[in-house]
């Protein structure tokens, strides 16, 4: 049994109470508390707040210099797999306890043999979650850049991919092929040690990426009945009569390939239709879409992880891989032709923007709301929640939030994620790098998660720091701007920008 710690103490409820710390060296914020109830036996709590207060009679009372009060908000206490609050209030005067890692563990609900994720707070108990539920309900990983939402990614793949979960990753700046290395751990406070995924992890690249010669093998697609807003997207058409003759052409055709295309246009008597037949052949000489494309069904397959190294493709013909290829596993997955398995989108914002549309955001938001009854699972990444679709990132049932501090994004993570309090929003700005809040049906309260260390190599994404700074410098002259209308703010802010022109 653990030393007593403070006295519960003023007017208690079944959800709440406060209680004069005896112990000031082990109370801390966020530390898991237990109180004996003798209607439930042990409740859990988690320490919210302490605040010092003047008080000589309390200090007197207890026998302490400085009189602390800690906050305590219960968490109760796990019955038949169930978790339940208390029926009784606490009584003031009884003892508090710090909580032990067992009983944390259980309450909470982590799993025995869970994907495990990290370690829970300040303590050493292992997170570890149902992975049906991570596969099957979706998973979004929302930080801003540099926070660790790849490493973390990374943490959860390793975990899925020794549970042999068929895995899909998109891999738009190439961060996840390092996974074949052993990392080097150099603190073994997670318990895990360093290995290398290379027997499981296949590399695929488009025939026309720079990176082709490092691939495993090449992805190439079955050029078929593309779509007339797929072939503008990707020829970047702008011109309306090329389109206009464009959709012309495909009504007459049927199961068609580009050459198809290209030949019914050569027909059609009209001068405008040369610019069409030049964006035509330039998408037919890209060498994405051949006659034996690769079989997409290898693509999700017991005990793999086939990734997509899109490094150096067009932004156009990414999307346009992203759906052709999703759709057609959806496709094979309904029909029972390739295992349940998840689907790991990087810059989730690209694929499935909130403003404009992509190709490829149909599919992903087919995918997330239809996904699970066929047993396709979707990790969302993104450094930009506000900026993905919110019909994606509201059907991922577990959410890892690291570190944010862009208002807008709070804000989309506030109105898509259940559950989030204005106390943890505070709390996500102050994350430190590698620490998250997870929020997962299974857990029913959030916890902060220090994800633990990898077992493979992390590689970081240069370019996309690269975009946040971009970003950064578009929202500084923003703010310039508004120096310019507004005059009295003037001074201040001038200060502030003093080593820019204005
Ligand atoms: N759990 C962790 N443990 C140890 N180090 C970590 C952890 N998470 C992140 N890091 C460190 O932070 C760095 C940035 O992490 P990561 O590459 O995952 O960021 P990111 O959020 O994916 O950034 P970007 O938006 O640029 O892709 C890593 O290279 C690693 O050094
Ligand atoms: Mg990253």
């Amino acid at each position: 049994m653990r030393s007593v710690i403070g006295k519960i103490h003023g007017s208690t409820s079944s959800f709440e109470f406060e209680f004069v710390v005896t112990n000031s060296k082990s109370v801390k914020r966020g530390d898991y508390i237990k109180v004996w109830n003798d209607k439930d036996g042990w409740v859990l709590g988690q320490v919210s707040e302490i605040i010092a207060v003047e008080n000589p009679k309390l200090s007197d009372i207890y026998k302490v210099k400085e009189v602390l009060i800690a906050k305590a908000r219960v968490i109760g206490k796990r019955e038949f797999g169930k978790l339940k609050m208390p029926t009784s209030p606490f009584i003031p005067g009884d003892n508090v306890y710090t909580a032990e890692d067992n009983l944390v563990a259980e309450t909470l609900g982590f799993v025995e043999e869970g994907v495990y994720i990290g370690l829970l707070g300040d303590t050493c108990v292992k997170v570890k979650l149902n992975p049906n539920t991570l596969v099957q309900k979706h998973v979004c990983i929302l930080a801003k850049t540099g926070s660790g939402k790849s490493y973390t990614a990374g943490v959860i793949i390793e975990e899925l991919l020794e549970r042999n979960v068929p895995l899909l990753i998109i891999d738009p700046h190439g961060e996840y092929i390092s996974m074949k290395k052993p990392g080097k751990i150099r603190s073994n406070e997670f318990g895990v040690e360093p290995r290398g995924y290379a027997e499981k992890i296949v590399v695929y690249a488009p025939p026309t990426s720079p990176f082709i010669d490092s691939a495993d093998k090449e992805l190439s697609l079955e050029g078929v009945e593309l779509t007339a807003e797929e072939l503008i997207e990707l020829s970047g058409l702008k011109s309306p009569t090329a389109q206009a003759l464009l959709y012309q052409a495909l009504r007459n055709l049927k199961n068609y390939t580009i050459a198809d295309i290209i030949e019914e246009v050569e027909s059609i008597r009209h001068s405008g239709k040369w610019t069409l037949i030049g964006a035509l052949s330039k998408i037919e000489k890209s060498g994405l879409f051949k006659q034996k494309p690769t079989d997409l069904r290898t693509l999700l397959v017991r005990g793999k992880a086939s990734l997509i190294d899109l490094r150096g493709i067009e932004p156009a013909y990414q999307s346009l891989i992203v759906s052709r290829v999703i759709s057609k596993l959806f496709e094979l997955r309904k029909r029972g032709e390739v295992e349940p398995g998840m689907i790991v989108v990087e810059e989730a914002h690209n694929f499935a923007p909130e403003r404009e549309k992509t190709v490829s955001s149909n599919v992903l938001r087919t995918v997330a709301s239809e996904g699970r009854k066929f047993g396709l699972g979707l990790m969302v990444i993104s450094q930009r929640p506000a900026r993905v679709d919110k019909n994606v990132i509201s059907q991922c049932n577990t959410q890892i939030i690291l570190r944010v501090t862009n208002p807008n994004d709070l804000n989309a993570i506030k109105k898509g994620i259940e559950g989030i309090t204005a106390e943890m929003v505070e709390e996500i700005k102050r994350l430190p790098t590698g620490s998250a809040i997870v929020v997962s049906p299974e857990l029913e309260v959030p916890v902060v998660v220090r994800v633990r260390v990898r077992k493979s190599q992390h590689s970081e994404a240069t370019s996309v720091l690269e975009e946040e700074k971009e970003a950064e410098m578009v929202e500084k002259t923003e703010l310039e701007e508004k120096v310019e209308k507004e005059p009295e703010k003037k001074g201040i802010l001038r200060r502030l920008f003093r080593g820019r022109k204005s």
